[in-house]
C-alpha cells in the first residue's frame, strides 16, 4: 500500500496544485488581472490556497465559509489576507442544508457585486490541474497500480489524478471513497459528518461513474483513528480526509491479499487540523 503525500505543497494542501492551475489559465485568458476581487465558498483548503496566491498575485478575496470548518483553517485564510464570511453551523456538523447556503450566500455576492467566481466545482482547469499526482505516483513506483482510492468533494482531485496515472500508463481499479454518515455515492442520501471537504451532499460535479468502478463508504471514527495511528506509527501528520483515504486503502488491500498494490492520497498536512477533530474532541 502506498500513500502520495501532498503536506509539501505551500500551504500543506493539494489544492495549491489546482488553485495555480485555474488561477494561471484565467489570468492568461484575461478573465482576472491585478486588483480584482474574487470569492468561492470553501472549508478553507481551497481557501487558503486562494487567500496565498491571492497575496501574491495582487488580487483580493473574500470567502464564504463556516464555523463547522477547521478553525485553524478560518484563521490560514485571514492571516494571508482573506475576508472571511461566515454562514453558522449550528452544532458544527457539515450538513448538505450548510453547503447548499454558503452556495447561495456566495450566489448572491457575486450577482450583487464586482466579484469574480473562482468556482471550484465546475473550472473546466480544476481536473487537469490535479494530472500530475498521477504521473508523479508512476514515476515513484512504476505503472503497476491495482487500485487507487480517494475520498471526493468536487471529485476534481480523484478524476485529475486518476487520468495523470492513466496518461502514464498505469491502469488502476478506481475507487471514491465517502464517510458513512453522508452515503450519497453508496446509498443516495447525504448527511451531517465531520470530514472536511469531502462528501457534500451531492453527486460531485466532477465524477465521472462512467470512469468509477466502485463507490465505497467508511465509519469517520475510523478515519479519525487511521489519523491518529498515521501520526504515532508513520511519523505521517494529515487531515480526516487523508485518514478516510488510508483506512480506506488497508482495507482494499486486506481484501486483495499479498502481491497486489494499492496506492492512495493524504491530501494535506495535519497542522490546520489541531484543536479540532481528528487530533482533539470538538
Ligand atoms: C482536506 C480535503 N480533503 C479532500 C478534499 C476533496 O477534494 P476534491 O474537491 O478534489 O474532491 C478537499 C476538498 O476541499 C479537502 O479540503
Amino acid at each position: 500500500m502506498w500513500v502520495k503525500y501532498e503536506g509539501n505543497n505551500p500551504t500543506g494542501s493539494y489544492k495549491d496544485r489546482m488553485v495555480a492551475g485555474v488561477l494561471a489559465a484565467k489570468i492568461a485568458r484575461g478573465e482576472l488581472k491585478e486588483g480584482d476581487r474574487i470569492c468561492e465558498y470553501t472549508g478553507g483548503s481551497t481557501g487558503t490556497s486562494l487567500a496565498f496566491a491571492s497575496s501574491i498575485l495582487g488580487l483580493k478575496f473574500t470567502a464564504v465559509t463556516s464555523n463547522a470548518f477547521a478553525q485553524n483553517k478560518l484563521e490560514s485564510m485571514r492571516a494571508f489576507g482573506a475576508e472571511l464570511v461566515l454562514v453558522e453551523s449550528e452544532d458544527s456538523r457539515l450538513t448538505p442544508e450548510l453547503f447548499e447556503e454558503l452556495r447561495i450566500t456566495t450566489m448572491r455576492m457575486v450577482e450583487e457585486e464586482q466579484v469574480h467566481y473562482f468556482d471550484q466545482f465546475a473550472s473546466p482547469d480544476v481536473r487537469p490541474s490535479y494530472k500530475g499526482i498521477g504521473s508523479e505516483i508512476v514515476s515513484e513506483i512504476g505503472p503497476e497500480i491495482d487500485v487507487y482510492c480517494a475520498a471526493v468533494g468536487t471529485g476534481g482531485s480523484l478524476m485529475g489524478s486518476r487520468d495523470g496515472l492513466f496518461a502514464a500508463g498505469a491502469k488502476p481499479k478506481v475507487i471514491a471513497l465517502e464517510p458513512e454518515q453522508s452515503p450519497r455515492l453508496t446509498r443516495g442520501h447525504g448527511g451531517g459528518h465531520k470530514i472536511d471537504g469531502v462528501a457534500l451532499g451531492f453527486v460531485p460535479p466532477f465524477l465521472d461513474m462512467n470512469l468509477i468502478d466502485e463507490s465505497r463508504a467508511l465509519d469517520q471514527e475510523l478515519a479519525f483513528e487511521t489519523c491518529r495511528r498515521l501520526a504515532r506509527e508513520e511519523g505521517i501528520l494529515a487531515g480526516s480526509s487523508t485518514g478516510l483515504n488510508v483506512a480506506a486503502a488497508l482495507e482494499i488491500a486486506s481484501e486483495l491479499g499479498p502481491g497486489k498494490r494499492v496506492v492512495t492520497i493524504a491530501c494535506d498536512n495535519g497542522m490546520k487540523y489541531f484543536g479540532g477533530v481528528p487530533f482533539s474532541s470538538r
